[in-house]
């Protein structure tokens, strides 16, 4: 019976060997960011790809030398530098192309002014001039590479490109270089068809000359130009030859060379509006664009938008065509999902193509797509290393291996399921699992307790990571190495399966930079764990009150913190389409990642907001004193600002280094909020602050960030201000902010009301703020 799988295998490895020689070449995992402030650079995951191309460079109009815009200067000037922080061996190109705005329109072939482009490859002494200054540029800017993003050229156009590729290569051969340097890469992006029309590119010249070009293979039907529904990156499609197989085959047939062509993968869809929402076929009636203005849509959007509006449903794989389509009732949206991607990746694979390129990054922000990728990515190294291994050895060597491993996989496979081969868990989610959390979960990862207990070490306590109220946190580490935090509930606990089941849907549905990922959970064995994105630099706290560590964070540091918690808490309050209050604020719960970039963490105890209502109640207390506002210690109120209070007590702590529990002032029988409301009202606000912060070359001010902290620690939750106007307050100078009123649980009368704090006396019995039934931390 086993002989069959054996000589089975021996023919696959044998398969396998061909392709592996003709391929031997670094697999290529590319993707565009483009140089604006929306997705910061720091956010790039690096370590995940190999080429990334920071997009884009211009050609100055009168000179025709590649000028950066002036807006993306400091883009371009820190983008090598920046991701290679993740991954040393990453490679930035510089990418060019006139016109950052008029990108989409020229993807999908509507007539944009090229005309300086056009003009630049039209004479010798013009190319020359673009040449020599896109070289001197990427080498001022540490870019190992130039790329070419011109979509749609005519003829004249083409036929001039091919020479300027003659000519660029020739003068990258002869550029002189540092010792160890290597020659600059130099790519092209190219349409999914060699010819189109009577336009045929420079085949020749690309081979000659590229190191690879990049398929711009999407964007082929767009609900803005089309009455009927199509997919618009499909690799395949049964009934016409608008599909990525057919673009590769016509390339491949023209004599293109697999290994100088990189798929393009757009993480981007588009909606339709249907006709009939009985008919939702590819194919079917539509009447024009949905959702946005065009159709298009970010994945991170897609995503989101399906979530929200899915009521449960998800969106489902095609295979005919290779793509995930969603549909509610009236709504069909194609994008390339996971599968989708996977699929892409098995197909650039077996038609031996050089690798992929994302277009582009901000659409995929927590790298779902860029991972399911990396997943084809994987199975290809495993495979050449075996296959370096074990072709030297005799044909009866072989055959012995091979048995070996068949017999050791056949009992592993019965002993300890996947992990026993090295495989990850099952990203597919176990259905009963997600359905109790509802839809929301359905993204997330069901990790196995036997997997969980390898990665942390059997939770061994060297892997600790720290001890709540809810239970111990481990680190642990995936077998392909990604590193996890493992939060575990204890099974003592009683009241933490609610906030459990509340963490995993609420933050589900959140994605959002600075706040923590989930990546999944476990539910196995009457166990309860929660699987987080690791955080090498721990949380605030041990910072802020610590003698030395203090010194790491100087002001700009600080500064970047505050923005970041700002953002994150400006997603929950305002951008995403739930509301979300948080209700634990804390410096423990502010997260640092490698980068020093804040993110909120711990949503245990949030609750989800209406919008059209302004305070909820609770007959619960929860949350950690110091940080909850008077109303809701009395009455049980909460709202939105409620967050702000805990915000601005955060913000005194960050630019103070002191901690709230303790009491200041000279008779030391002020809490810190009245400590600092004191010292500001006597204009000795720089008393307060931590002595090692200096602001005077950041435009963000210390005594700014004091005043408008104490305008978010006000007694009456309608004085403080929201957190739109905190950021717009810290963001501007000029915008006007008003003078606070005494703080929340102050027993001093207001020199402005003459109204005494009514808190007082209920705070007053609770001065040890770590009282462990309101702080289950
Ligand atoms: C283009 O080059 C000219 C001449 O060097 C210069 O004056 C001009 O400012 C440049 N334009 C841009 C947009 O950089
Ligand atoms: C295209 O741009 C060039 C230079 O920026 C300008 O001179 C020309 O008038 C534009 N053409 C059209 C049709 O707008
Ligand atoms: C190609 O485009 C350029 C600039 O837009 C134009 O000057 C040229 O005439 C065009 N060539 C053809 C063949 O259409
Ligand atoms: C869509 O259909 C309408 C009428 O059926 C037609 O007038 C219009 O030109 C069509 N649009 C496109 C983009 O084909
Ligand atoms: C697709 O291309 C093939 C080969 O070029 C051609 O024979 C066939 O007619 C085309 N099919 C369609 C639907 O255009
Ligand atoms: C994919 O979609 C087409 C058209 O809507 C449909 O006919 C086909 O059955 C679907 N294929 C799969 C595998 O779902």
């Amino acid at each position: 019976m086993a002989s069959k799988p054996i000589f089975f295998l021996i023919f696959i490895f044998f398969l396998s060997s061909q392709s592996h020689f003709s391929g031997a070449q670094t697999w290529i995992k590319g993707g565009y960011w483009y140089a604006n402030g929306e997705f910061p650079i720091q956010d790039i995951n690096s370590a995940l790809f190999t080429h990334l191309s920071c997009a884009f460079a211009e050609v100055n109009a009168s000179n025709y030398q590649l000028s950066i815009p002036s807006a993306s200067e400091q883009y371009f000037s820190t983008f090598a530098t920046t991701v290679k922080r993740r991954n040393p061996s990453v490679k930035p190109l510089l990418s060019v192309w006139n016109g950052i705005s008029a990108t989409g329109k020229s993807i999908s072939g509507e007539k944009v002014n090229d005309s300086v482009l056009s003009s630049m490859v039209s004479t010798s002494s013009t190319r020359k001039s673009f040449i020599d200054s896109s070289m001197k540029a990427a080498r001022r800017y540490a870019f190992q590479g130039i790329d070419l993003f011109w979509v749609w050229p005519n003829s004249t156009d083409l036929s001039n490109i091919g020479v300027l590729l003659d000519e660029w290569r020739a003068a990258i051969n002869s550029e002189p270089r540092k010792p160890g340097e290597s020659p600059l890469i130099l790519t092209i992006a190219i349409r999914y068809l060699p010819t189109i029309g009577t336009v045929t590119y420079p085949i020749d010249s690309i081979r000659r000359n590229v190191d690879w070009a990049h398929v711009v293979a999407y964007d082929y039907h767009l609900p803005t130009r089309e009455n009927f529904t199509g997919v618009h990156a499909a690799l395949y499609d049964p009934s016409s030859n608008v599909s990525t197989d057919f673009g590769i085959s016509e390339w491949l047939n023209k004599g293109m060379l697999p290994s100088k062509l990189v798929l393009g993968l757009p993480y981007h869809g588009y909606a339709w509006k249907l006709v009939n929402s009985q008919d939702n076929a590819v194919g079917a009636p539509a009447s024009g664009p949905a959702v946005t203005m065009d159709g298009s849509m970010g994945y991170k959007a897609i995503q989101s938008y399906i979530r929200d509006y899915g009521y449960g449903a998800a969106s489902v794989y095609n295979a005919t065509y290779g793509v995930n389509l969603f549909t509610s009732p009236t709504i069909w949206i194609n994008f390339d999902g996971e599968e989708a991607v996977r699929a892409k990746i098995s197909y650039s694979k077996d038609r031996k193509l050089a690798g992929f390129n994302a277009f582009q990054l901000s659409n995929d922000d927590n790298w779902m797509l860029t991972r399911a990728a990396q997943e084809g990515e994987n199975q290809g190294n495993k495979k050449h290393l075996l296959l370096k291994i074990i072709l030297p050895v005799s044909l009866i060597a072989i055959i012995a291996v091979v048995a070996m491993l068949y017999c050791l996989r056949r009992r592993k496979v019965k002993s300890e399921g996947e992990m026993a081969l090295g495989t990850i868990p099952s990203p597919r989610v176990n259905l009963s699992a997600a359905e109790s959390f509802g839809s929301y979960a359905s993204h997330l990862q069901v990790f196995k307790f036997s997997n969980i207990k390898a990665a942390t070490n059997n939770f061994s306590s060297a892997n600790k990571l720290g001890e709540g109220g809810f239970g111990p946190v481990y680190k642990g580490k995936l077998p392909r190495g990604q590193e996890i935090a493992v939060k575990r509930l204890s099974q003592t606990s009683t009241q933490g399966a609610e906030e459990f089941q509340n963490e995993v849907t609420l933050t589900a549905r959140l994605q959002h930079v600075n706040l923590v990922r989930l990546l999944g959970y476990c539910t196995e064995k009457e166990e309860k764990m929660l699987i987080y994105e690791y955080m090498p630099n721990k949380s605030l706290d041990l910072y802020l009150y610590d003698p030395i560590r203090r010194y790491v964070l100087d002001w700009e540091k600080r500064v970047h913190i505050i923005e970041g918690i700002i953002q994150g808490l400006l997603y929950l309050q305002e951008y995403s389409n739930i509301t979300l209050i948080h209700r634990d604020l804390k410096a423990s719960n502010i997260l640092l990642d490698y980068d020093m970039n804040a993110k909120i963490a711990d949503f245990g105890m949030a609750r989800l907001f209406n919008k059209d209502v302004n305070e909820a109640n609770t007959d619960r207390i929860v949350g950690t004193y110091g940080y909850v506002p008077p109303e809701y210690v009395r009455k049980g109120i909460y709202s939105i600002k409620y967050d702000v209070y805990s915000f601005g007590v955060l913000l005194l702590q960050i630019i103070s280094g002191k901690r709230n529990t303790c009491y200041y002032g000279p008779q030391e029988s002020l809490t810190l909020l009245e400590y600092a409301y004191e010292l500001w009202g006597d204009d000795r606000g720089l008393e307060f602050i931590d002595t090692s912060l200096d602001d005077s070359s950041s435009t963000c001010k210390i005594m700014r960030c004091m005043q408008v902290a104490l305008l978010c620690v006000q007694e009456n939750p309608d004085d403080r201000p929201t957190m739109l106007e905190v950021f717009s307050m810290l963001k501007n100078d000029s915008t006007a902010a008003t003078t606070p009123k005494r703080p929340a649980f102050s027993v001093k009368a207001d020199k402005n009301t003459g109204s005494t704090s009514a808190s007082q006396q209920e705070i007053c019995s609770f001065n040890d703020p770590q009282i462990s039934e309101l702080e289950p931390r």
